[in-house]
């Protein structure tokens, strides 16, 4: 299939451009700085584009089947527009250009309720304090994103992962339409599953949430890595 990916220099983008090309798909690459992107390859076209310009974002979905986003910021205090804005140029260009498929990441918070099994400390506090303070600008955007994306006719699907980690391999990773329990998705298995939703369209019009369950770290691990390392 003929790709578009969007925020492809990110960690989660680039496992999604690193699969699709090896599975022999012909990939787009979408980042603001091209001359960093570390991968090449004759079925790869890297492009630099900042999803807030509508005409650079047309250009990159111009003659694809189906557009990929893995498009975020890190948590700010700040307002953030990047999800709503950038969702609203593609699929845009999306209806301009004839593509239908459009698999977009947001996150499990999202889903609304606790994580089954999850401990009360987790659910009580920790989640919703996050969800509320350091997260909750990126989380309202995230809404607006998930509003845009499910009022358009396109054939949409949103990826709600948990915490996400990085690991090598691709794992037996679980897929469901409700919230699953566990707190973390490694890259690997996201970048996994929006491959299989674009090229293979399991579940069309759905909200779902996958989740890593083999080699998971502590949450510990993660926030020392994720929350001080920068990335959100
Ligand atoms: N980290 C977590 O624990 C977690 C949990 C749940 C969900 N998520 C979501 O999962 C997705 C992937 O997260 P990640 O941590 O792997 O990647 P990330 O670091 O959030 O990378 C996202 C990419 O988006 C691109 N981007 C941002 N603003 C842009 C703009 N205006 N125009 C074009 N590109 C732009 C950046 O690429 P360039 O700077 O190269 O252009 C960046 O590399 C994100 O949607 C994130 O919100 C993350």
């Amino acid at each position: 299939m003929k790709l578009v990916v969007f925020g492809a220099n990110g960690p989660t983008g680039r496992q999604v451009t690193e699969q699709a090309v090896a599975e022999g798909h012909s990939v787009v690459a979408v980042t603001r700085r091209p001359e960093e992107f570390p991968l090449s390859d004759p079925r790869l076209r890297v492009v630099g584009a900042d999803v807030e310009d509508p005409a650079a974002v047309e250009r990159a979905v111009a003659g694809q089947e189906a557009v990929i986003s893995t498009l975020g910021v890190p948590y700010s205090r700040n307002p953030v527009t990047v999800y709503s804005e950038g969702i609203t140029h593609i699929t845009q260009a999306m209806t301009k250009h004839g593509v239908r498929r459009l698999v977009c990441v947001t996150s499990t918070v999202l889903f609304g309720v606790s994580a089954p099994g999850e401990t009360f400390f987790f659910r009580t506090v920790l989640e919703p304090f996050i969800a509320r303070t350091i997260g909750r600008t990126v989380y309202d955007d995230m809404r607006r994103m998930e509003r845009i994306v499910s009022d358009s006719h396109h054939e949409w699907t949103v990826v709600r992962p948990a915490g996400l980690f990085d690991t090598n391999a691709v794992s037996d990773y679980q897929v469901a339409t409700s919230r699953l329990p566990g707190r973390f998705t490694s890259r690997a298995d996201l970048g996994n599953a929006l491959l299989r939703e674009a090229t293979g369209g399991r579940h069309v019009r759905a909200f779902i949430d996958v989740r890593t369950t083999e080699g998971v770290p502590s949450v510990l691990d993660v926030i020392r890595k994720e929350a001080f390392g920068g990335k959100k």
